[in-house]
């Protein structure tokens, strides 16, 4: 049941129209499929005609409006076959699926008391039968049928038609959709629903209404939605020249969503997550989610939709590049209005951001046993395949070909892609294809040739630099060696790997920090960008300084690598506070920070005791917390602990628990020896008590919250205080939450659980803030298997809200380090319990939480063996979901 990339083979029918009549009905829905249907060669001999199909029951067949003879088609679990297909016909199918009963969450289902669908990559099989794959594009014609008191709201893609009362208190709305899609893009929505609209001109003076529907009484909640809708319209035309192409844009919030949202042509679905904000309820992360997932999915009507996916191996193709354009356009915002040294700043924030998710993510996942290429060569199942790798690290490729080419030459092959493939099927390579064809045009001679690697080849690649000065020509060389041996099943077909394409933006820095300019034969700066294409390279500079120079290397993450300098801690603390990039900067304190934990890591294995923190870091620390040029945001994020994630990834040997110590040592040394430094950074960073999600005020606030929890651990007393303070007069929810998490996280039992109870008692109404409530409780260092599960018993805990599952479940399992990996092996049990449970209800989502024992044959071999018990308990298990069993196979043949 594996799927590989070069099987594909185009479909041998066009079905250019669908029409559908949706009777709908929670417990059985009836659908009329009308297709029409071509052969693509007319001479070609009678091929069959095969559709998906999933959970359906066949009411009806004909074929130009005449019964089919049982004869001539077939029908199975998964596919209808109708032999001997004519040059063309139309086809009419008649079939029932039960939303109601379909807690997967792909198809048509019911959440609330309102129908959704989601399609994306398979789920259109699951609401009639149709050739269910993104190379065929049809214009559909979408009639749906309701009870009008319990449905008065009923939508689809396009445009509405008309509308109409019909017999029986049912009513009927149809919808057109002018543009060709894939199936995947299809959806409908029926309910009762607020609805904020907005009319607006676009770019060439077209008049379009903007629509968010949302859960009736959250009207108020859609507002920052609605901005962040207009901001992406007016930044897509700024920014792309591309504009919107449909009269009508809807978002509808659904609570139960397995992802983050879905681009359907012209009416999005959301997971409520992602719409629904406002002070009380929502906190800056959450405000930040909001404008960057509108943006991704508004983004998607250029990049996936009107230029789509060939097949689903190109999936990277959409997600990569529309990863990559929403992640501008947030740098873009938060850099509105500054200047320029301020919007180097924010943009390095939200760069730091992104680089953080991509370690704690995908670094992992390169190295584990799901590593592919972020155009994958092979997959059992595609929804096993929206990863960090095709999202983050896709995203990460079209950030280096923007590198390479620069913005006005990125722009140009832009414009090339959609000159060529608007309305297209199409793959990674017409994409490359196009970029090059740009890029030659700016520059002869270039090549992409090596570059098209990364669209082939998984893993890291480990960067090693090395120095020489040479003080009697004034020069300094640099060499880089690149390495990147087999992962995942790269390692079954002892694939020989090539060279990657590597841009490396490089600095130097002298002993005192100042910026050491440098000149070759392209000219005097003092960042170059070097190309690495072979495995290594030297690169020699005349310098305008003498004695021994800092390296200053992959500036603003320019490459998805890692990078292996033996750097001392002096030079990293030189770094941090002088360094001209703000990335590499961050880096630097960051760096220092990791390797005393890894090494007090190895210092607890040995004695039990941490490693006490260095002079030159707390120097480090105090120098950031105490640097007012630097924006808030920045120092938030620099004075930051190391990811337990990024962590673990650095160990060889991995030690949850020695990790865990350690790096909560560090975290008590710092706050210790700066715990007055913190306490004039908390008081410094009061923000007005008028709310406002902006970048500077978030800052702020992210400060602020950071000095607080460090607070709680150097001076407990003071910190509870002043927590408990910050608690009761909050007047938004990033100030409140981060109030209850250092109250819970650091402090007594007393203390915890008054805090806990006044938080439910005030915002249980609300299932986003809920959430938020189990989610604090899943992480507390203190949460064991047995306090999960007892969790889990309260009444608003449920498994089909995948919201919910989540802020316990997946919290519980990926972010407590310590509590997950207990050593009486107690939460792998839960784990293993959990994904059994959530694949009878959603094998999707219990796909994702199978994912956390990615890493386990890394562990020590306590863990380990446990892991792995657990691992194959689920693989014995007889009717496990194709999803699950997916992942948990891939990680025992490891
Ligand atoms: N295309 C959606 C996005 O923008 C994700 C949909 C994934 N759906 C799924 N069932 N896995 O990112
Ligand atoms: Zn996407």
């Amino acid at each position: 049941n594996t799927i590989f990339r070069t099987d594909y083979q185009a479909f041998p029918f066009d079905i250019p129209e669908v029409k559908l009549i949706v009777e709908l009905d929670p417990v059985q829905t009836r659908i009329t499929t009308q297709l029409s249907v071509v052969r693509k060669s007319a001479s070609a001999e009678l091929e069959a005609l095969v559709l998906n199909g999933e959970d359906l029951t066949l009411e009806r067949l004909t074929l130009n409006g005449q019964p089919l003879d049982p004869s001539r088609f077939s029908q199975d679990d998964a596919r209808l076959t109708i032999f001997e297909f004519p040059a063309s016909g139309t086809l009419e199918i008649v079939s029932l699926c039960k939303p109601a009963a379909n807690t997967s969450l792909m198809g048509l289902y019911v959440s609330g008391e309102s129908f959704f669908t989601q399609c994306e990559a398979e789920g259109f099989r699951k609401i009639c039968w149709f050739a269910d794959r993104p190379d065929v594009m049809s214009i559909y014609t979408v009639t749906l049928r309701a009870d009008k008191g319990r449905y008065p709201t009923l939508l689809s893609n396009g445009n509405l038609l008309s509308s109409r009362e019909l017999d029986l208190g049912r009513h009927e709305a149809v919808w057109h959709d002018p543009f060709p899609k894939p199936s995947y893009l299809f959806a409908l929505v029926a309910g009762v629903f607020d609805c904020r609209e907005l009319t607006m001109r676009t770019m060439h003076g077209k008049e379009v209404l903007l629509q968010i529907y949302s859960d009736p009484g959250t009207f108020a909640q859609t507002g920052w939605a609605m901005e962040s809708l207009v901001r992406s319209v007016r930044w897509d035309e700024q920014r792309f020249g591309l504009e919107l192409d449909l009269d009508r844009f809807m978002i509808v919030a659904a609570r139960d969503f397995n992802m983050g949202a879905m681009e359907n042509k012209g009416l999005n679905i959301f997971n409520a997550a992602y719409v629904l904000a406002d002070p009380d309820t929502a906190t800056d992360l959450n405000y930040q989610g909001i404008e960057a997932v509108i943006g991704h999915e508004y983004f998607h009507n250029w990049t996936g939709n009107r230029v789509t996916c060939r097949d689903w191996f190109q999936l990277s193709l959409k997600e990569g590049l529309t990863v990559f354009r929403d992640h501008e356009f947030t740098a873009d915002m938060m850099a509105a209005g500054l200047s320029a040294q301020e919007a180097q700043s924010a943009r390095a924030t939200k760069r730091i951001d992104d680089v953080v998710v991509l370690r704690n993510a995908q670094f992992p996942e390169d190295s584990g046993p799901m590593a592919h290429p972020i155009r994958p060569e092979s997959y059992q199942s595609i929804s096993n395949f929206y990863t960090a790798t095709v999202y983050e690290k896709g995203s990460e490729v079209i950030r280096m070909l923007h590198t390479l080419l620069g913005e006005q030459a990125f722009r140009a092959g832009m414009d090339e892609y959609f000159r060529r493939h608007d309305g297209q099927a199409v793959t990674c390579d017409d994409f490359v294809d196009a970029m090059e064809f740009a890029y030659k045009q700016s520059k002869p001679g270039v090549s992409l040739d090596v570059f098209r690697r990364w669209y082939r080849q998984a893993g890291t690649p480990r960067l090693t630099a090395s120095m020489t000065d040479n003080p009697t020509e004034g020069t300094v060389s640099v060499t880089f060696t690149q390495s990147c041996p087999p992962v995942g099943v790269e390692k079954q077909h002892s694939l020989q790997k090539e060279d990657f394409h590597i841009p490396i933006k490089f600095g130097l820095l002298d002993e005192s920090g100042k910026a050491i300019l440098l000149a070759d034969s392209d000219g005097i700066a003092d960042t170059k960008t070097l190309e690495l294409t072979t495995q290594s390279k030297t690169w020699t500079f005349k310098t305008s300084s003498s004695g021994k120079a800092i390296p200053s290397i992959l500036r603003d993450f320019s490459a998805p690598v890692i990078v292996d300098y033996d750097y001392s801690d002096v030079e990293l603390s030189v770094l941090s506070a002088h360094d001209n990039n703000a990335f590499t900067r961050w880096e630097a304190g960051q760096e220092l920070a990791t390797r005393h934990i890894l090494k007090s890591a190895a210092h607890w294995r040995e004695t039990e005791q941490p490693l006490a923190a260095s002079k030159v870091l707390i120097n480090v620390w105090q120098a950031l917390a105490t640097d007012v040029s630097l924006d808030s945001g920045y120092r938030a994020r620099a004075m930051m602990m190391p990811s337990e994630k990024t962590l673990l990834e650095r160990m060889l040997v991995i030690d949850p628990v020695a990790i865990a110590t350690a790096r909560d040592g560090l975290k008590r040394d710092i706050a210790t020896a700066l715990s007055e430094v913190f306490h004039q950074t908390y008081l410094g960073q009061q923000t007005p008590s008028e709310y406002s999600p902006d970048p500077i005020s978030a800052g702020r606030r992210a400060l602020k919250n950071l000095a607080l929890n460090y607070l709680m651990v150097g001076n407990t007393e003071l910190g509870s205080l002043l927590a408990q303070a910050q608690y009761a007069n909050a007047s938004n929810m990033t100030d409140r939450l981060a109030a209850l998490t250092s109250l819970t996280h650091e402090s007594t039992n007393t203390l915890k659980q008054s805090a806990l109870d006044d938080f439910y008692q005030s915002w249980h109404q609300q299932p986003l803030v809920l959430d938020k409530w189990f989610s604090v409780q899943a992480t507390a260092p203190d949460a064991t298997a047995d306090k999960i599960l007892a969790l889990m018993q309260h009444p608003d805990f449920t498994l089909k809200n995948p919201n919910r599952a989540r802020s316990v479940i997946f919290a519980f399992c990926n972010q407590n380090l310590s509590g997950f990996h207990a050593p009486d092996g107690a939460g792998y049990k839960f784990w293993a319990q959990q994904v059994l449970t959530l694949d009878k209800i959603n094998p999707e989502i219990a796909a994702r939480l199978a994912r956390v024992m990615d890493l386990w044959s890394r562990f020590i071999p306590q863990a380990k063996t446990a892991m792995q018990h657990n691992l194959q308990d689920i693989a014995s298990q007889a009717d496990l979901s194709g999803n699950t069993l997916e992942i948990v196979s891939k990680a025992l043949a490891l």
